[in-house]
């Protein structure tokens, strides 16, 4: 080794010896005489003292050197005088009195300073990622990442589980998104599909007799990127035979709770995680994801103001359609401007209109566009229902059911914010159940499952299959932290006839699923036992253990919104020979906005 103790190690106990470390310099200053400089690597910063006095040599060395240049320093630890102690750094107490240094590597300037929490432009880290990731605040992430990953696997190997790899170059698997393609050379006019999950080989892994299987799995989808998407993802997949939905839920929550309690930063909220169903998560947030750590939840007032005055709230209750409201403490004084605003965003979730009712902090006095259309005792009713207070804020949507949670949930979301809430950053998990098996619109005139298609539907409702699909509630669970899905899952279908019905309904034609899945299909008849799964995502939990608001920053080399990587520069264009090899012709390159 170039070194003997790490830049995080010297201590008190060191003062006296003669060590080496070598690493990347931090900053220096020079006082004359004497100059000083932070030694940095993954473990922490060291001062260095150079004194021309102590060794010439070495300080002739220090003063050609700058910032990020590669030095290897041999010298004596020394206590540090008194009153000069850092104690916000581990080492703090001691400094290396330099008696060599060695320049192992000079560094140009780099474009943003390495040692400061500086706001730093996004695409610029991202172009220079390897300078990025020397920065603390990624080296924290990228440490809470292992940390979690060897816990998960540490956990699941104590519970007889197998890590088992699976391919990535395999057939498309459906998850709902579009498929990374891949081409043969060897079969023209083939494609490989990049996973979008092992779905298919996990459960394939359960007719093989595995029993209990995972895999921190690489996933791969093309959708439209956002904070806590990226084009590929890892999961830990998971699969089990002979369990039932409350099986895997127990385990996956002490799995859950281990996990944070041995990597995260941020705490959890509590220990035992809610279950709500899909309809109380929709009827009480407006989504199934739900942020749980704050109220202004979604309250019905379809019943009161059926009768009223104002002719869209009587004409969409008629038609079957809701009135909601949220109740929003504390902003019943905003102004004209500010309401429009929240006009302008709830037309953007869908909405046509807002309606408002404003409660006067003292006189009590009820503002609003829509009041004239209104009773007093309708007013009242409101009001009550609402539980709101002088001061209060009331934000009426009416619409279909979805545009109408659609609508309050942005809302709601937007309003917390406002409000600073949740006050406390905690990890609130929640289980969301029974959902509905099927999305409420159809596609293409077909059901769509509302996770995949081989998530079995609950047995009780097997019947409703032939007479009321929509009203068929499934095995799937999803696991749900501070408004993001972190995991879903589910009990599978492991019978031939119910997968062929299941696939009739989503308009698949058995040809269609021969020729997609006619192997999983094939392999159900040779003996599937009962099985059921799920697969958390760990960068997403990685992000909300590490307090970080886009799973970019708990990645090492992450992704643009437009799929890009500013480092490499990829994706990018190929050689002809390349293209010829994979008889791939490339016909137009419409512009696609970079970045
Ligand atoms: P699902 O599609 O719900 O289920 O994905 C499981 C979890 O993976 C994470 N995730 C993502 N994370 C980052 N970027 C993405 N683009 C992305 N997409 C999904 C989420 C999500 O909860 N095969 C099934 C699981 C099963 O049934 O066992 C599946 O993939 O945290
Ligand atoms: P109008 O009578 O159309 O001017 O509407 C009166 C108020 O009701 C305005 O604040 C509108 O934004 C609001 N509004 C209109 N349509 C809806 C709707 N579907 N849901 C909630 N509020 C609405």
């Amino acid at each position: 080794m170039l070194k003997t103790h790490s830049c995080g190690e010297l201590r008190q106990e060191h003062g006296g010896q003669t060590v080496t470390l070598a690493g990347w310099v931090n900053r220096r200053r020079d006082m004359g005489g004497v100059l000083f400089f932070d030694l940095r690597d993954r473990n922490g910063k060291t001062q260095v003292v150079v004194n021309s006095g102590r060794s010439q040599a070495a300080f002739d060395v220090v003063s050609e050197v700058h910032r990020e240049y590669v030095l290897q320093v041999t010298g004596e630890v020394s206590q540090r005088p008194e009153g000069q102690e850092n104690p916000d750094l581990a080492t703090g107490a001691i400094e290396l009195l330099a008696d060599e240094v060695v320049i192992l590597n000079p560094a140009k300037t780099p474009p943003f300073l390495i040692d400061r929490d500086e706001v730093v432009d996004e695409s610029l880290r991202l172009k220079y990622r390897y300078l990025d990731l020397r920065r603390t605040r990624l080296q924290r992430n990228l440490t809470i990442r292992h940390k979690a990953v060897k816990f998960i696997r540490d956990f699941l190997d104590e519970r007889d589980f197998l890590e088992i790899e699976t391919p990535i170059l395999f057939k498309s698997t459906p998850e709902g998104a579009r498929d990374y393609l891949v081409p043969s050379r060897v079969h023209p006019g083939k494609f490989y599909a990049l996973p979008q999950s092992p779905q298919q080989l996990k459960q394939l892994l359960m007719v093989a007799g595995y029993e209990r299987y995972f895999q921190i799995a690489r996933c791969f989808r093309d959708e439209d990127l956002r904070a806590d998407r990226q084009p590929e993802f890892t999961q830990l997949d998971m699969e089990m035979s002979f369990v039932e939905r409350d099986d895997v839920l127990d385990l996956i929550e002490e799995l859950m709770i281990g996990m944070v309690k041995t990597a995260s930063i941020v705490p959890l909220a509590y220990e035992k995680f809610p279950r709500l169903s899909y309809a109380e998560a929709v009827a009480r947030y407006g989504t199934d994801r739900p942020d749980v750590r704050f109220g202004l939840e979604l309250v019905e007032i379809s019943d009161l103001v059926a009768d009223s005055a104002f002719r869209v709230f009587a004409a969409n209750v008629a038609a079957g359609n809701p009135v909601k409201a949220i109740c929003v403490p504390g902003c019943g004084g905003y102004s004209r401007k500010q309401l429009s605003d929240l006009e302008s965003l709830a037309k953007e979730a869908g909405a046509k209109g807002l309606a408002w009712l404003a409660i006067h902090p003292e006189t009590e006095e009820i503002r609003g566009p829509i009041v004239k259309f209104f009773s007093v005792k309708q007013l009242i009713g409101i009001t009550e229902r609402m539980e709101a207070k002088p001061g209060d804020l009331i934000l009426i949507s009416s619409d279909t059911e979805l545009v109408v949670r659609e609508v309050l949930h942005t809302l709601r979301m937007e309003m917390a914010k406002r409000l600073g809430l949740p006050k406390e950053n905690k990890l609130a998990f929640m289980w969301v159940i029974d959902f509905p098996l099927f999305e409420e619109t159809l596609e293409e005139g077909h059901y769509a499952p509302s996770h995949h298609m081989f998530t079995a539907p609950k047995r009780e409702h097997i019947p409703l299959l032939d007479t009321d699909p929509h009203a068929v509630l499934s095995e799937q669970y999803d696991l749900v932290c501070n408004g993001f899905e972190v995991a879903g899952g589910s009990i599978r279908i492991w019978e031939r006839p119910l997968q062929r019905k299941i696939m009739e309904l989503i308009g698949f034609s058995m040809e269609e699923a021969m020729a997609q899945f006619g192997h999983l299909l094939e392999a159900f008849e040779y003996g599937a036992p009962p099985h059921g799964g799920i697969a958390p995502g760990i960068d997403r939990l990685v992000a909300l253990m590490a307090g970080e608001p886009n799973i970019r920053e708990v990645m090492a080399f992450p992704k643009t919104a437009q799929a890009t990587d500013l480092m490499s520069d990829s994706p990018s264009e190929v050689a002809q020979k390349q293209l010829d090899e994979l008889h791939i012709a490339v016909v137009g390159t419409p512009q696609v906005e970079s970045g």
